[in-house]
């Protein structure tokens, strides 16, 4: 069904409908999918958990956060929130949410494999009048050209006349101390006037954060990868400043700070070891795909792939440099990794940069020495194990207790070449007390 663009509304909504009371199923139980169910929950609305993961399932149902997250985990200690892998349980809710993965292959092509099976998982259990509401971040055209046709022939319904279909994407940063799940503005987008009016009572019963309805639901979609995708070249920007800038004896970022004091038209990002996570280093494929499938080459967003693709490999080259420079061959050195996580405080490592840096040299021959503080089954069980004995240390993710780690806790260890890949410690700390410093353009 070809979407007719809706009456434009320009005015944002906000969370005003508090009593209103639906049963929900959310689909997929992550970083994400959890946060949501259990804030549905909280807010009164009879909500289900569904996910492929049987373990997941049984340690949500336990009351235990199947991931690191502190607030979460309090959450669901004080939530019920039933989880299933039966998506029979689908058939009695009036909203589904789908917030399953969108990853990319290898070859840096979207896999819409998790979408379509979790489509094709509710579309059985479809009934009339429900409201399917895609959460997962996908590029313009993926609701309407391939979830939608999966939930009509799996349903015999037919979208728009039988049952709503929208698209509101999840924007939350987890982590982040001030923006979460429940104050975040979002944007919405629908088939039909009725399901971007259900959508938005769905959400303004939930979040206190102004709604924003679009158009249409590839509006929305468009909406969210852009936002990603800005972040990307934002990065790729600064990251090549600082490729150029240590060619030029320029502290990076110093010159980004100063920048950042202009009050408008700049917005500091800060250059690093690599872009991790399910979001930045991820969805600008989404967008180069669909350019591509219509004939379109995002030259721009290829580029900021490349570069920001390339930092993992420059801080190794980094590294082996200033081995270099005290005659240690990267082949046989012992290099402490500090970080897995793609970023600060968390155990997710999906797209992590550290892994990258991890492979890149054990090719070379090091000797690698990971540890992270909040991943499971990192290698190495303490930081000072790390450390002693090894030639030198990356800094990998900025974690809090890496930020907080002073020159004599590496000198301690006998390491005196440091890599700060995340640019978090105090070059004139390191550099005053005999370190061999370097960050990333600095
Ligand atoms: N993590 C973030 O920071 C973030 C932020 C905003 C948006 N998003 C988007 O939200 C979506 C979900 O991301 P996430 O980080 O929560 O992923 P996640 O991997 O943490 O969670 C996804 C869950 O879906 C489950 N799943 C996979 N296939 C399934 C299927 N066929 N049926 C049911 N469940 C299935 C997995 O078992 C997993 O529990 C993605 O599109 C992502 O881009 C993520």
């Amino acid at each position: 069904m070809q979407q007719k663009t809706l009456v434009p509304i320009v005015r944002s909504v906000t969370g005003n409908f508090p009593s209103l009371t639906y049963s929900v199923a959310v689909v997929g139980l992550g970083y994400v999918g959890l946060p949501l169910a259990l804030l549905a929950a909280r807010k009164g609305h009879r909500v289900v958990g569904l996910d492929i993961n049987a373990e997941k399932v049984k340690s949500i149902n336990s009351g235990i956060c199947p991931f690191f997250d502190v607030e979460l985990t309090e959450r669901l200690a004080n939530t019920r929130l039933p989880a299933d892998t039966n998506f029979a349980r689908a058939r009695d809710v009036e909203i589904i949410v789908l917030c399953v993965p969108t990853p990319v292959r290898h070859d840096h092509i979207p896999d819409l494999v998790p979408i379509m099976e979790a489509s094709k998982s509710v579309a059985s259990h479809l009934k009339k009048g429900t409201l399917v509401i895609v959460e997962s971040t996908v590029n313009p055209g993926v609701c309407e050209n391939v979830v939608l046709p999966i939930l009509e022939r799996g349903s015999g319904l037919r979208a728009g006349a039988d049952f709503m279909l929208s698209h509101c994407p999840e924007r939350v940063n987890p982590g982040d101390p001030e923006w979460n799940v429940e104050n975040i503005s979002r944007v919405a987008g629908s088939l039909t006037e009725e399901g971007l009016e259900k959508t938005l009572a769905f959400y303004g019963s939930i979040v206190t954060g102004p709604i924003r309805p679009m158009r249409s639901i590839k509006e929305a979609e468009a909406v969210k990868i852009v936002e990603n995708t800005f972040r990307d070249i934002n990065i790729a920007f600064v990251n090549e400043l600082a490729l150029s800038f240590d060619r030029l004896g320029i502290d990076v970022v110093n010159v980004i700070e100063a920048a950042a004091t202009k009050p408008f038209a700049f917005m500091a990002h800060y250059p690093g070891c690599g872009v991790g996570g399910h979001c930045i280093p991820v969805d600008p494929y989404y967008l180069i795909a669909e350019g591509k499938r219509n004939g379109f080459n995002h030259r721009f967003l290829s580029l900021a792939r490349k570069i920001n693709n390339h930092m993992p490999k420059h801080t190794v080259d980094l590294l082996e440099r200033m081995l270099r420079k005290e005659h240690i061959p990267l082949k046989g050195a012992r290099v402490a990794l500090l970080g897995l996580a793609y970023k600060a405080d968390i155990d997710d490592v999906r797209e992590s940069p550290s892994l990258v840096m991890l492979e890149e040299l054990e090719k070379r021959g090091a000797e690698v020495m990971p540890f992270d503080p909040y991943v499971k089954n990192a290698r190495i069980p303490t930081l000072r194990k790390a450390l002693t004995g090894a030639h030198a240390a990356i800094v990998a993710t900025p974690h809090r207790s890496f930020r907080a780690l002073s020159p004599h806790d590496f000198l301690e260890c006998g390491v005196s070449i440091v890599i700060d890949g995340k640019n978090c410690l105090s070059k004139e700390a390191f550099v005053g007390a005999g370190v061999q410093y370097r960050g990333i353009g600095r």
